[in-house]
């Protein structure tokens, strides 16, 4: 396994590998990483000959008074698990080499950006954006792949491909669970026993919209005020939103008549959660 941490270093790999004929899939994080990551490594494996993972919390997804500085990152550990993984390239470049101080230019998926965590995340999803775009010039993956945890993560960044002409391929991870049904995430971390618990609202809330829907209901608001019913005297939850939505374009759904998407995004203490289910009317 290779740790590199230029862009210049990771640009000659690629081109070394390219000549070759070498397939790269491409597993874009910010570390601290679990199961969820790994289970797109192992996805990626099956499609590339080379597995590239990318470590880098990027600050320009983050708004001012969010988490920015006390993120977790630890690259040790985080190697470990990925050279047991087999991994062969880990990019973790520093922020100075991805953004030079003077950078004015991004990347914007107009309308779309504004929805779900875009809302209450202003320019989240443009820093999102931009740096996934960096990455695959840096990178040029012939394949990069993304978990459904961040359902709208991924229908802005198959948007921006699809727009810009991107080469690359957009694979997708189910999202991976604890044994109680929490979505593993970083931000589990922060979490103190109490919220832990707490915490199983998200996955509650979305388990009591999808019954009431498996039993006919297709009535968003109905289905909305069921899961929100969750959140009721709950004293350290408090929810940012919970939302029915078009998986390809994020528009808001009255009636569910194709497959839709019910996500859900909370406050547990401090920490902000997301979680999200696909329902299908057709199955
Ligand atoms: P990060 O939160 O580190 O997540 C990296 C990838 O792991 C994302 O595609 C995310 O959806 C996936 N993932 C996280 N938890 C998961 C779970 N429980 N099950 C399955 N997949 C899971 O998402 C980001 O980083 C950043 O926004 C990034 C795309 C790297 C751009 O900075």
């Amino acid at each position: 396994m290779r740790l590199i941490k230029t862009i210049d270093e990771m640009r000659e790999l690629r081109k070394a590998t390219r000549k070759s004929g070498q397939r790269l899939g491409l597993v874009p994080t910010m570390g601290a990483l679990h199961e969820g990551h790994l289970s797109l490594v192992r996805a990626a494996r099956e499609k590339s000959d080379i597995v590239a993972v990318s470590i880098f919390v990027n600050p320009t997804q983050f708004g001012p008074n969010e988490d920015f500085a006390k993120y977790p990152r630890n690259l040790e550990n985080d190697s470990k698990m990925l050279e047991r993984d087999q991994v062969d390239v880990i990019f973790a470049p520093s922020v100075d080499d991805m953004y030079p101080a003077d950078a004015v230019t991004w990347v914007t998926v107009e309308g779309m950006s504004d929805r779900l965590c875009g809302r209450s995340r202003p320019g989240h999803f443009r820093g999102v954006t931009t740096v996934v775009a960096k990455l695959f010039h840096i990178i040029e993956p012939d394949v990069a792949f993304f978990g459904q945890k961040d359902a709208a993560q991924i229908t802005i960044i198959r948007r921006m491909v699809r727009d810009l002409n991107m080469p690359v391929e957009i694979g997708v991870g189910a999202i991976v669970r604890e044994s109680d049904g929490l979505a593993l995430s970083s931000r589990n971390a922060y979490l103190d026993p109490q919220e832990r618990k707490s915490a199983l609202v998200l996955h509650r809330s979305l388990q009591s919209a999808a019954q009431l829907f498996q039993r006919g209901e297709r009535n968003s608001e109905s289905l909305i005020a069921a899961g929100k019913q969750e959140f009721a005297n709950l004293p350290n939850a408090r929810l940012d939103y919970f939302e029915i939505v078009d998986p390809n374009s994020l528009e808001p759904l009255a009636t569910i008549s194709n497959r839709a998407l019910i996500a859900v995004a909370a406050f547990i203490g401090n920490t902000r959660l997301i979680d999200n289910v696909i329902v299908d009317p057709g199955r």
